[in-house]
């Protein structure tokens, strides 16, 4: 293909705020800087029509030579992968990345070191309470405390530490019948991880996230960020964590091992870069649209 002139970055909608039209406004602006157009479309304005040429309810619009799928509605990246139209990052990762347990399993397939995670038995609505012995094989494995992760989530707004059997029932109750995992407690990590960001299987730019109040690094819960320079060996394993589940470019997370090893947290199709570039002064937008142009020349 020729150089790319018009893009799409599309986002959800429905989602309040302004954190996540940023990423689109980002990508938007550094299209700008190596002229290409780009447009900022919500996902609800493009409804896909299964099994037609075109595709799309939607007439007005010029098809993009590409697009940012800043969303994780998965259906519609797969229509307009399916009307040919190459997507960043594409349905695949996003639909591994946003499912915590194919993540994990993915990255354990492929050698990459995660914390010793065991999945939780799926549960139908309307066949609760949840059978809570189910539960005791795994109490036995992880001991406590534990940590349990609810399969899609954000934020650490779906990530528990767990200190007893009595909070564990709790939890899994209030879980009801979302899939979630129950996760080796790195402690060496507790309040600290590393965020590296990836584009192109290249380190583009790295922090490390420390909380004193909460056993998650996370910046939105009040982890403080400080630039940081990756060990060689947290580097390769960022790199073949965002290759393995197929994304162009992600924000890897690492924990801190009993050893200093790294250990993959999670890999993000979908991370935010605002606060990357707030910590270290790099716009990994400008990275991502470089990475874009290459892959389509
Ligand atoms: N197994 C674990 N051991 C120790 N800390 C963890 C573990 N899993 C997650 N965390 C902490 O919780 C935070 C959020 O978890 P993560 O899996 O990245 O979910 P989210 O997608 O919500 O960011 C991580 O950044 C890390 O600080
Ligand atoms: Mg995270």
């Amino acid at each position: 293909m020729a150089t790319p002139k018009l893009g799409w970055v599309i986002y959800n909608g429905h989602l309040g705020g302004k954190k996540f039209l940023d990423f689109a406004e980002w990508m938007q602006r550094a299209a700008k800087t190596q002229n290409i157009n780009m447009k900022i479309i919500k996902n609800n304005a493009l409804l896909g029509v299964v099994g037609t040429a075109n595709g799309l309810l939607q007439e007005s619009e010029d098809m993009p030579d590409f697009v940012v799928f800043s969303d994780k509605d998965i259906p519609l990246a797969q229509q307009l992968e399916t009307l040919g139209i190459p997507l960043f990052n594409s349905s695949r990762s996003i639909a591994l990345c946003d499912n915590k347990i194919l993540m994990y399993q993915a990255l354990a397939a492929a050698d990459i070191a995660i914390p010793k995670t065991i999945i939780a038995p799926k549960i139908f609505p309307g066949t609760l309470p949840v059978q809570l012995d189910t539960f005791e094989p795994a109490i036995a494995e992880l001991g406590f405390p534990m940590i349990v992760k609810e399969a899609f989530g954000s934020f650490g707004e779906q990530v528990y530490l767990i200190e007893t059997k009595e909070q564990l029932h709790k939890k899994i109750k209030e879980i009801g019948t979302e899939p979630f995992v129950l996760q080796e407690y790195i402690h060496t990590s507790h309040g600290r991880d590393i965020r590296i960001n990836v584009v192109g299987g290249q380190v583009v730019a790295s922090m490390i996230r420390e909380s004193d109040t909460d056993f998650r690094a996370n910046v939105s819960r009040g982890g403080s960020m400080q630039p940081y320079t990756p060990s060689e060996k947290e580097a390769e394993l960022a790199i073949a964590a965002a290759h393995t589940v197929g994304t162009n470019f992600a924000g890897v997370d690492l924990l801190f091992g009993p050893q200093g090893e790294p250990i993959v947290c999670e890999v993000n199709s979908n991370a935010h870069i605002r606060s990357i570039f707030d910590c270290t002064g790099v716009d990994v937008s400008d990275a991502i649209m470089s990475h874009i142009k290459e892959m389509l020349s």
